[in-house]
């Protein structure tokens, strides 16, 4: 219960221009910067340097370009190119070729057709250069349309891509299914978002046992399954799971995101198993940081101390 209201509170926060601005203007630069903990930097040498700093402690990384929510075609076609840019720098760079991306922050709300045209100039480049993509997975409105755009293009050939499903969300045992009949790599996450309970789970203990069967599913039929959550018990789980599977350790990965429980990142890479770090960077990081600050309201207290401190 308390963890829907407070998911809801920094929804709305999240789209307060006002507050926009306030945190726009204190969050990501000097010494108090209270964002700064959760996102690497405004710009794409930021995150190099940070994702440079990850592969130093013998973790892997996930560079993702914050945006979302695009409302013009030429600012979707513009975060397309942003990508291309990104993919150039980070090859010239020599680090880790894998990032994330969100549909809407690539038109989707403009149309499948401009999100799916924006996404193949992005993979064109990125499968050139071995990379990887994730494609994040958004609210529900956009899940089936982004399952649909990523089968198009796994379709078409693409198989450098991989897709997100959420536990919290009743469909997504389905949809883990139907990935698995494709093949396709699957980040499995509890879910960011705050969902209607018609179609999601509301108890934290409901989107745990959600996320543990298919979890099970992943681990026994998926392809280098990534297990992205933070949670202590079901990390105690997945290992279990995996011994008593004989999976490698390396066969599969752990994905936290930066800033987050930076200890348990440091003693799952020392025992060998796979951790790739998710690192957002960018202008547009407000919303992002709202969701965290709601998934752990603790973090408002901390990010208020850099403020005032
Ligand atoms: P849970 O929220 O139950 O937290 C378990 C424990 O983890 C907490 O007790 C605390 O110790 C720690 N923790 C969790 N969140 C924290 C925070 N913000 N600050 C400090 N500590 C925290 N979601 C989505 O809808 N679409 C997506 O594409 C993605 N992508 C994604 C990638 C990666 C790499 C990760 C790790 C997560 C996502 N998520 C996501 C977010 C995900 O859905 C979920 O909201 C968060 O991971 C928090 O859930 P946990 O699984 O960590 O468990």
């Amino acid at each position: 219960m308390l963890e829907a209201i407070s998911k809801s509170v920094f929804h709305a926060l999240a789209g307060s221009a006002a507050i926009t601005r306030l945190a726009s203007r204190y969050g990501m630069a000097g010494e108090r910067a209270f964002a700064r903990r959760f996102i690497a930097g405004e710009r794409i040498e930021d995150a190099i340097a940070a994702a440079r700093a990850i592969e130093g402690r013998g973790l892997t990384h996930t560079l993702d370009y914050l945006g979302e929510s695009v409302t013009s075609a030429e600012a979707a076609a513009a975060a397309a190119d942003e990508y291309a840019g990104i993919i150039e720098r980070v090859t010239a760079a020599g680090i880790g070729r894998n990032v994330s991306l969100k549909l809407t922050q690539l038109g989707l709300d403009l149309g499948n057709e401009i999100a799916a045209g924006n996404l193949r100039r992005i993979l064109e480049p990125a499968a050139r250069h071995e990379f990887f993509v994730r494609i994040d997975m958004e609210n529900s409105p956009y899940t089936d349309r982004t399952l649909d755009i990523f089968e198009r293009m796994w379709r078409d050939g693409f198989r450098n891509a991989g897709v997100v499903l959420q536990s919290a969300l009743h469909r997504s045992e389905r949809d883990l299914q139907r990935m698995l009949a494709l093949g396709a790599r699957v980040r499995l996450v509890k879910g960011a978002y705050k969902e209607p309970a018609d179609i999601a789970w509301q108890r934290k203990s409901e989107v745990d046992a959600a996320y543990v069967r298919m979890m099970d599913l992943l681990l026994r039929e998926g392809q280098y399954p990534a297990l992205a959550t933070h949670d202590p018990e079901i990390i105690r789980l997945a290992r279990e799971r995996v011994a008593q599977l004989g999976i490698q350790r390396t066969g599969f990965e752990f994905q936290m995101l930066y800033g987050i429980r930076r200890d348990l990142q440091a003693a799952l890479a020392a025992e060998g198993y796979g951790v790739r770090v998710y690192i957002p960077f960018g202008r547009e990081w407000f919303p992002y940081f709202m969701r965290r600050l709601g998934e752990r309201p603790a973090n408002v207290g901390f990010a208020l101390r850099q403020l005032v401190g």
